[in-house]
């Protein structure tokens, strides 16, 4: 198609609150400025921290008042390049963690941000490891560095975060245990993990010891059980509160079990307890961002590792998949592929 013709496709949000507040609208194309690029998006991740943006519940994106275009990652295509942009191509494959502003037939990234993708990669599969994986892979090795041998609870481990939790410690070593409904206990197994059902078992029961670490991106209780699953010294990451947006707590209570996390340390006993956020650690660590996400693209083209999508997407039924991420029983990843038809 002559550029002239191209035109972008946007999922906006009008307003904050349920999926009918966003739409999929025409929007003029793009340009890349200064240092910039201009990509043609191959697959943009949908994931439950959309839901929290959606619903004004996500710090980083407190700020920004609707209408904004939704879309937390992006593989994309390079079919524009801005004055000033050395080292890249058109054609070019890249990726980068953009928060908002993905879900788009075309965006334009900063050229200093991007991090290269083998063309041979499959898109919807490498969308998958910018936030999930990335945030999976650094809660292991950056904030809890694991090692082998350590038993480790992940709570959600049917999730998004959950799965890459399992496949990654299980290549780190560890022995693993995974909370998620009934019937994804196959699937826990599958992955490594012992699974416990959270809608029938009490995981404080599963190990008498403790756990050396627990991964926790749900909050149920506020962080309260699973801190004090952990053994002695032993240490939880949390990084997430999926039960308080389900079950409509407001920002401050949720912004309040994050800072208790900190308190707890001083308790007798030893064990720690911390927030983990993929922004936060970018904003301090830009390089381990760049190291550990191309990292993860060379596992994914080894076949180290196999992330699950559930299914791609077309823009018309992104309203849709925002509705099936609420509701819960997922079994891997829902990823926007522009280019399907609707
Ligand atoms: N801090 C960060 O940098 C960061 C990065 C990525 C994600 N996050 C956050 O982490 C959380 C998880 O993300 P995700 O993408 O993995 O979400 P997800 O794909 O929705 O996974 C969450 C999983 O938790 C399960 N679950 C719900 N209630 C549970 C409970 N009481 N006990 C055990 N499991 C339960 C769900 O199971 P069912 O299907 O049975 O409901 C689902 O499998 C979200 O809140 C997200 O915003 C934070």
């Amino acid at each position: 198609m002559p550029a002239s013709e191209l035109r972008n496709r946007i999922v906006q949000i009008r307003r904050f609150g349920g999926p009918d507040g966003l739409e999929v609208v025409d929007a003029p194309l793009p340009m890349a400025g200064r240092g910039e690029v201009r990509v043609r998006v191959l697959a943009s991740g949908l994931e439950y921290t959309d839901v929290l943006i959606r619903r004004h519940l996500y710090p980083q994106t407190m700020r920004l008042r609707p209408p904004f275009v939704m879309g937390y990652d992006v593989i994309g295509e390079i079919d524009q390049l801005g004055d000033g942009v050395s080292g890249f191509q058109l054609g070019d494959r890249v990726a980068d963690m953009t928060v908002v502003g993905s879900n788009a037939a075309y965006r334009t990234l900063r050229a200093d941000r991007l991090v290269r993708v083998a063309a041979g990669l499959d898109p919807a599969e490498a969308a998958t490891l910018i936030l999930s994986w990335m945030t999976a892979y650094q809660l292991l090795h950056r904030a809890a560095r694991v090692q082998r041998g350590q038993r480790v609870l992940v709570q959600g481990a049917a999730g998004a975060v959950g799965q890459a939790l399992l496949m990654l410690g299980k290549l780190a070593g560890i022995e693993l245990w995974g909370t998620a409904r009934g019937a994804h206990a196959a699937l826990v197994r599958e992955l490594g993990a012992t699974p416990i059902d959270y809608q029938r078992e009490d995981f404080t029961l599963v190990l008498p010891d403790g756990f050396d670490v627990v991964f926790d991106g749900i909050a149920e209780d506020g962080y309260r059980r699973s801190f004090a699953t952990l053994k002695r010294n032993g240490l939880l990451c949390a990084y997430g509160y999926s039960a308080g947006v389900q079950a409509q707590r407001r920002m401050p209570a949720m912004l309040m079990w994050i800072a208790r996390l900190y308190l707890w340390r001083w308790l007798p006993g030893g064990k720690r307890a911390g927030f983990y956020s993929i922004n936060v650690m970018r904003a301090r660590h830009p390089a381990w961002f760049r190291e550990d996400l191309e990292r993860l693209f060379g596992l994914l083209a080894s076949g180290a590792i196999q992330p699950r999508v559930a299914e791609r997407i077309s823009f018309d039924e992104v309203g849709e998949a925002h509705r099936r991420l609420e509701a819960g029983g997922l079994d891997g990843k829902l990823v926007l592929c522009p280019d399907l038809p609707p």
